[in-house]
């Protein structure tokens, strides 16, 4: 099968390699891709969505995969499915589950699903008024996507009210910030959960912890996420049932009552609390870096459930997952999230050590190719993967893998999965 993966970072990465890796005779494209891509598949450099569906089309793409959240927003599935063309990804509508927090939070609402109590509003006497009422630290969100920016933890009363107003004048996220979210703050312990949809059935994925702070400890600016690890030993078979019943299920039936029923994947960001999952927050794609990690997790095939997923038959594919753990490194360049940096040249030594060659591997992000020589020229440059029978033997091997990667600037966190150890 010809398969399209768009986005161009670690996670789409990972999911090509996942499908190169099947040895099934798969041929990939990406849109845009990354300076490691090419060597799973061809780089396109077709921006357009339209002229995309087109050359999908023209050139017998027979699955589209969408990896990032802007273009599903945008509305890329519409676009291809109205061609004809076979495409895994939630629609533009159902993508306001992500693109909207207002919409997910009374989407979560209308249909008993549990999450942080809360208030939407544009008022900011009433987000004041309601903000008050709330014991500290209060969430403050705003409403649209900010590059995962939109959220406040603030400590104090006026902390808060600082934030819902730099957010409703517009001052800190322009449009994205006309509405705002006030919110309960819940203490506990998060997960990255995900479940492949097809709008009827899903798939639920094994559970993954990522560290979003830049440091060691959880200390730093929040990124995008330094590192994951799945499963996790602190989810049981009861509290993966009470997220399939309470969140999953209610979820697929509720967006198929909006008219907009779910396909892609549904990532659950959840706050355990008292042994109860709440949903703190949805997004309509992968996590990066948790994408990268379970994928080499899954042993039936990824372009199979992906396929499947996309044409409405979730009912009859067998997924089947790998006893092992999975552990992510990030390797960031050097100014990141500060900034960007100057791009630095990659060496991997070469692997002449059995244990890092059978269990280890790089999913290659922010990489540009330069006369066959790779270079760091984004943010987070590359994740380090490491598999093992514990936790720990797979954090060992990603370790040892980081060990091996140079280029000037890198950092990368030394205690991913330390909450499991
Ligand atoms: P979100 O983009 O909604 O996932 O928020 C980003 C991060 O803020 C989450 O991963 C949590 O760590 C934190 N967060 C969001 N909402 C809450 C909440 N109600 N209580 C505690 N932490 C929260
Ligand atoms: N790693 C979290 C995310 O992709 O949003």
């Amino acid at each position: 099968m010809k398969i399209l993966i768009l986005g161009s970072g670690g996670r789409e990465y990972s999911v090509g390699l996942a499908i190169a890796n099947e040895k099934a005779g798969h041929e990939l494209f990406f849109q845009p891709g990354n300076g490691a891509t090419n060597n799973l598949g061809t780089n396109l450099n077709i921006k357009d969505y339209n002229e995309l569906a087109d050359f999908a089309k023209e050139n017998n793409i027979e699955l589209t995969i969408v990896g990032p959240e802007a273009p599903l927003v945008d509305g890329v599935v519409d676009i291809f499915k109205a061609k004809g063309l076979t495409i895994f990804g939630p629609s533009k509508e159902a993508a306001q589950l992500e693109g909207s927090k207002v919409y997910m939070k009374n989407f979560l609402a209308k249909y008993n699903i549990p999450t942080a109590r809360y208030l939407e509003t544009s008022s900011i006497e009433e987000a004041f008024r309601f903000c008050e009422t709330l014991p500290t630290p209060v969430v403050v969100k705003a409403d649209g996507l900010c590059a995962g920016k939109g959220v406040i933890i603030a400590q104090t009363h006026d902390e808060a009210k600082k934030a819902i107003g730099d957010m409703l004048s517009g001052k800190s996220f322009g449009d994205a910030g006309k509405k705002v979210i006030v919110e309960e703050f819940l203490d506990g312990y998060e997960l990255s959960m995900f479940a492949i949809c097809d709008g009827d059935d899903f798939i639920l994925l094994q559970a993954a912890q990522d560290h979003k702070r830049l440091e060691d400890g959880d200390k730093g600016p929040n990124t995008g996420g330094m590192g994951a690890y799945a499963p996790t030993p602190l989810v049981d078979d009861e509290l993966y049932e009470k997220v399939k019943q309470r969140i999953i299920r209610p979820t697929l039936d509720g967006m198929k009552k909006e008219g907009a029923p779910f396909e892609g994947v549904l990532f659950i960001g959840i706050m355990v609390v008292n042994n109860e999952p709440i949903t703190l927050e949805f997004n309509v794609r992968f996590g990066d870096p948790e994408c990268e990690i379970l994928m080499p997790l899954m042993t039936s095939s990824v372009s199979d459930m992906f396929y499947k997923a996309a044409t409405n038959d979730l009912a009859n594919i067998n997924v089947e997952f790998s006893k092992e753990y999975a552990v992510g490194v990030v390797m960031a360049s050097e100014n990141y999230p500060y900034g960007s940096s100057t791009p630095a040249e990659i060496i991997v030594d070469e692997v002449h050590h059995e244990e890092i060659e059978k269990y280890t591997h790089i999913s290659y992000a922010g990489v540009s190719l330069e006369d066959d020589k790779l270079y760091a020229t984004g943010g987070r440059v590359l994740v380090c993967i490491g598999k093992g029978s514990t936790i720990k033997e797979a954090r060992d091997r990603a370790y040892l893998r980081c060990g091996q990667v140079h280029f000037a600037g890198k950092k990368f966190r030394t205690d991913i999965a330390y909450q499991a150890l």
